[in-house]
């Protein structure tokens, strides 16, 4: 497999000050011993981007992700932070599409497309989360509501843009549920993106695109997902703030290496 292998724990609005570097050193001071195969990452939230960045700059498979910014470069946009800040502060990542800012702060596909531009203009490489509510997985069109996302907001970018994006399922239902995927709901929904990908762009960009699974992955159920031949990594919320059990995952995603 030529495609990168990645860890990437989201903790979301979570951990204050003495809290999140705690949990970053405990993370970092394991993660240095570790295969470098698996690439972490981590995605705190934006105040301590900075530190946790200087933090990790010794240990070439850490990468810091933001959460979120804005499409504009710059401007009178209180309380947001531009791709191009994050580029400045040497930021590898940014999430873009998590469901949740897709409902509680209105990001439609047209944000979201802009957004997605806005990160690869200013050097910083996208983790894009796409996943169907439970109804649409009940009803049985999750492929074509997650073709819908990705075609939307993500498949404008051209080939060489969009060897900057790492693609995130996460199916909603199972977001902070405790309900995950079964490792085959996964790759079927793995394998159908990346036959997407292939479709818009070349087999070569859909085999090297890494393929995150997202929704309530934890130490006790990431082997199986791992061992899927599409699932290349997860985006871990939940158990990531726990420096044991994101380390246990990223632990399982090695073994698999
Ligand atoms: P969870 O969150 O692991 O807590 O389900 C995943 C995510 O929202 O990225």
């Amino acid at each position: 497999m030529n495609r990168q292998l990645i860890v990437a724990g989201n903790w979301k609005m979570n951990k204050n000050l003495m809290e999140a570097f705690t949990l970053a050193s405990g993370v970092l001071a394991k993660a240095k011993k570790m295969s470098n195969k698996v690439e972490i990452v981590l995605a705190p939230p934006a105040p301590y981007l900075h530190t946790i960045n200087s933090m990790s700059k010794n240990i070439a498979h850490v990468n810091i992700a933001a959460q979120n910014c804005h499409f504009e470069p710059s401007g009178a946009y209180t309380g947001e932070v531009s791709a191009e800040i994050l580029h400045s502060m040497d930021i590898a990542y940014v999430i873009l599409g998590h469901s949740e800012r897709r409902k509680y702060f209105q990001e439609n596909h047209e944000i979201l497309a802009k957004k997605v531009s806005a990160a690869i203009r200013a050097g910083v490489k996208i983790i894009f989360c796409c996943g169907e509510p439970l109804e649409v997985r009940e009803s049985n069109t999750q492929e074509s509501f997650v073709l819908q996302q990705l075609e939307e907001s993500l498949f404008h970018l051209s080939e060489t843009e969009m060897k900057q994006v790492v693609v995130a399922y996460e199916p909603i239902w199972a977001i902070g549920t405790g309900k995950t995927a079964s490792p085959a709901q996964a790759q079927d929904m793995h394998a159908f993106i990346r036959t997407q990908v292939a479709t818009k762009y070349t087999t070569e960009l859909a085999d090297a695109c890494s393929i995150l699974y997202g929704g309530s992955c934890k130490p006790s159920n990431a082997a199986e997902l791992f061992a899927e031949k599409d699932v290349d990594g997860a985006l871990v919320g939940g158990a990531s703030l726990k420096a044991e059990d994101f380390l246990q995952i990223i632990q399982a995603r090695a073994k698999q290496a």
